[in-house]
């Protein structure tokens, strides 16, 4: 665990936001962040930095996550896309994991989208099956805002109830889901630590807690954003039934190969998200 002082965490993530301010990365209505094997929206004029460009972003190192800031306009939203995510289990400390988030805070940008690759719990569930995140159980046993506080960040008791999975980004995602004809079920992530999948018993625990899809990711990143009063959307693609994966399949080739396969109808919606956001349909 490369565990940076959270006191400096505010040096770390502004030296950043002053370097992609200076590029012009600024004014950005929407940041981005993008799940395993799922494409990143299309964006015109786009503009590319990667984090081992930038001052004070940490390297990812996941499967299928590569880490750059990407700014372009999509469908006439001023757009940040996060390419790449880091996750606990890779070894990154908490401070690391939501840096790109708090990044985009200090950039200004008020609206975070998160898309991710999840597990199935809920049993009506199949693979391809994409889910608006209303709420979630965090089973990590990691709060990304662990140690000492740095009020320059917001609360230090961040309340989530009715402050995260905005619903005015819900209704916009809701709305422009329906108008691709894409099925978007609504559900609970449950937010475990991983790298390891659940056991079958675990699965039914979580079934039983009223979660509907499992990840290793987003609690760090909606919680930080919270923190910064961003509002948060978030969309799950369903992977794979929670903790399973075909015989003669690695789970990492499951997960993005359906993230390849179906990834882009997640990204349909958040580009409709944008668009609208982009005609003023979401305030
Ligand atoms: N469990 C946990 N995380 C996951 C899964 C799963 O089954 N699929 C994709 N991410």
């Amino acid at each position: 665990m490369h565990a940076t002082d959270p006191r400096q965490e505010y040096d770390l993530a502004s030296a950043a936001a002053e370097r992609l301010r200076a590029e012009g990365f600024g004014g950005a209505v929407a940041a981005v962040q993008t799940g395993s094997g799922i494409p990143v929206p299309a964006l015109e004029g786009a503009r590319r930095i990667e984090w081992s460009d930038v001052p004070g972003m940490p390297r990812a190192t996941a499967p299928g996550h590569r880490g750059a800031f990407v700014f372009g306009t999509c469908r006439g939203a001023p757009t940040l896309v996060i390419e790449g995510r880091l996750h606990v289990y890779e070894g990154h400390a908490p401070g690391a994991v939501i840096r790109p988030v708090r990044v985009a805070g200090l950039l200004g940008v008020r609206r975070l989208v998160l898309t991710n690759a999840t597990g199935g719990v809920r049993q009506d569930l199949r693979a391809g099956d994409l889910l608006r995140v209303t709420d979630h159980v965090n089973l990590s046993g990691c709060d990304a805002l662990t140690g000492p506080h740095d009020p320059r960040w917001g609360d230090r008791f961040v309340v989530l109830a009715g402050r995260t999975y905005d619903a005015r980004l819900a209704a916009t995602a809701d709305r422009a889901a329906a108008a691709l004809g894409i099925p978007l079920a609504t559900g609970v992530y449950g937010g475990v630590h991983g790298p390891t999948f659940e056991t079958p018993a675990q699965v039914r625990a979580f079934r039983s807690m009223g979660i509907d899809v499992v990840g290793m990711s987003t609690v760090p990143e909606v919680t930080a954003a919270a923190q910064l009063g961003m509002r948060t959307l978030v969309l799950s693609l369903v992977a794979n039934p929670a903790g399973v994966v075909a015989d003669g399949k690695t789970a990492e080739s499951e997960v993005l190969e359906e993230g390849h396969r179906s990834g882009a109808r997640v990204t349909s919606v958040v580009e409709g998200v944008l668009g609208a956001i982009a005609q003023g349909e979401d305030r």
